[in-house]
């Protein structure tokens, strides 16, 4: 059996100005994981076959090559010569085989689980995506690079999400703390001291591709305005580069308040987000903000251990649907 398995994640900085060229950071949440598994399937007899991946799982009968899906999560099993090939798992599953070149291999059973919630900001797509490519890899006998990696899980996220910026594949397949600028290698960035973050979920779904298509007509109709928008998120993310650098968590929270402003003016927050952010800032955070696309999903709250108790607290009085604490650079 091969196992392989990717973090989820949450953008610091940044969101939807890194679509228009401008820099983000974003962290792993290593709390959070997809997994991908692969056994080998009974008959599937094959030259070269690797020891490990010897368990039977079926002997149920099937065309030579032939890849089972079991994604338990959203109730799907099945062949995928047998699942429509307009359902977005079938492209992204023959989008993977084609870029690991799989096209003759023992047919396997792939199983996929994650307790990532979806379309909430959380990299659900990109970590699955990640988890499913080492694991085929590996089970394809591929040597892939950090940067291949990289690079096929972006193809699988513009299946997801249409035009995005590469942040969520990239930060989920690093595994770092990261400056990220599109189509630029990115930078792991280092941290005075930890700084805690409560992730908390407003229950409203927000499917990034919808999301980053208003911000893409909104900039269309007032280009100059928008380009403001995105130039001044942008200095907001370098002064938080250097905040983190010297593990100022006041500035850090004043910058995430300040980020937060800027995405209410793109008009990508919501009345769940801003009660949510509400609560925390009255419950002690330092600073507050929606995290990924935004007009639901997940906001992010800046906290003292002191005081983290208490901002978890009081987001679950507001609201809050699921809870998560995080740690960047302890
Ligand atoms: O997938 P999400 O919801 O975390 O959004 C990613 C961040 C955006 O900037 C909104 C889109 C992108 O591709 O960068």
């Amino acid at each position: 059996m091969i196992e392989a398995s990717a973090p989820g994640k949450i953008i610091l900085f940044g969101e939807h100005a890194v679509v228009y060229g401008r820099p983000a950071i974003a962290a792993p949440v290593h709390s959070l994981k997809a997994i991908a598994k692969i056994e080998l399937i009974k008959g599937s007899a094959f030259p070269g076959v690797r020891d490990q991946v010897a368990d039977a799982v079926s002997a149920e009968d099937h065309p030579p090559s032939s890849l089972y899906i079991h994604a338990p999560d959203i109730g799907l099993s099945g062949w995928l010569h047998a699942i429509d090939p307009g359902a977005r798992l079938a492209k992204i599953l023959r989008k993977s085989l084609e870029l690991l070149q799989g096209d003759q291999f023992p047919s396997f059973k792939l199983t996929i689980k994650s307790d990532i919630p979806p379309e909430s900001g959380l990299g659900s797509s990109a970590a699955i995506s990640v988890a499913m490519l080492k694991a085929m890899a590996e089970y394809l006998g591929e040597d892939l690079s950090l940067e291949s990696l990289i690079g096929h899980a972006y193809e699988l996220e513009k299946i997801h999400h249409g035009t995005p910026s590469g942040i969520d594949n990239t930060v989920v397949a690093y595994e770092k703390l990261i400056r990220f600028v599109r189509d630029q290698e990115p930078q792991p960035l280092q941290v005075g001291e930890a700084f805690a973050f409560v992730i908390a979920d407003t229950g409203v779904p927000s499917p990034t591709g919808t999301v980053v298509g208003q911000v893409r007509d909104a900039w269309q109709a007032d280009q100059d305005r928008f380009e403001r928008l995105f130039s001044q998120i942008g200095s907001i993310t370098a002064d938080a580069i250097r905040a983190l650098d010297r593990g100022d968590q006041e500035d850090l929270g004043r910058l995430m308040n300040q980020n937060q402003t800027l995405l209410e003016d793109i008009g990508v927050s919501s009345p769940a987000i801003t009660t949510l952010l509400q609560a925390a800032q009255s419950a002690g955070s330092l600073g507050a903000k929606l995290s990924g696309a935004g007009l639901g999903g997940n906001v992010i709250a800046l906290v003292d251990p002191r005081t983290s108790g208490a901002v978890e607290t009081a987001l679950r009085q507001a609201g809050a649907q699921w809870i998560q604490q995080t740690t960047i650079g302890a």
